[in-house]
């Protein structure tokens, strides 16, 4: 069957990502946060973003909340809507990763095939895998947004870790654990793991 690039040829360009990089004098990186709504993704890319701004690094942040409200706001939460919400960010992030920058994505991106899908399109060691984890019983008693309650009252369906699934990387280069540590701890490992 005909798929809709068929016709569509990639372009050769000569500024390419060695070139933005010798301008820059980082490595792009994509650090992709996955974990359960409540688990703490946010607050520590937000952390380990700020620490590598402080270092004089170019970063970019892209996270669920809002890309939902932008590029992704056709998007709802059944499965084949999250499917293509991270194909998309996959995409999004190697451009990003392409334009020289560390980028940090941060979606509960529950499924495995998908975090695998978005790896693929990056180099071996670009693509850093960082398992935000708290039981659910934790992120549930969290709730920062109120959203477990609804889910649980049955105003919210497709809730990831009640009626929807989160299947947990088995291959993550990093685990987190946010009972046992802080999410300040948390991020300065990131950093230590990131050699920076
Ligand atoms: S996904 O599964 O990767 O496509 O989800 P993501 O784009 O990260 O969006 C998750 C945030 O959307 C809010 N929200 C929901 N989460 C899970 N399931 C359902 N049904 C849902 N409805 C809304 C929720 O606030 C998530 O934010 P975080 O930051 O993860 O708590």
């Amino acid at each position: 069957s005909l798929r809709k690039a068929d016709n569509i040829h990639r372009q050769a360009f000569d500024i390419d990502r060695a070139a933005r990089a010798r301008l820059t004098g980082q490595t792009p990186r994509v650090l992709w946060f996955t974990g359960l709504s409540g688990a703490g993704k946010s607050t520590i890319a937000n952390l380990v973003e700020q620490r590598l701004h402080a270092q004089g690094r170019l970063t970019f942040l892209l996270d669920g909340d809002n890309v939902r409200h932008g590029l992704n706001r056709d998007l709802g939460f059944s499965e084949a809507d999250r499917v293509e919400n991270i194909r998309r960010v996959g995409e999004v992030s190697r451009l990003f990763t392409e334009a020289g920058v560390i980028t940090l994505v941060s979606f509960i991106s529950p499924f495995r095939s998908d975090r695998q899908m978005a790896r693929d399109l990056f180099a071996p060691g670009e693509f850093v895998e960082i398992h935000v984890h708290a039981p659910l019983e934790v992120a549930e008693t969290r709730d920062p947004k109120g959203l477990y309650r609804k889910a649980r009252a049955g105003e919210i369906s497709n809730f990831t870790g009640i009626d929807s699934p989160y299947e947990a990387p088995d291959s993550a280069e990093l685990v987190l654990d946010t009972v046992s540590r802080s999410a300040e701890e948390l991020a300065d490992e990131v950093i230590r793991y990131l050699g920076l």
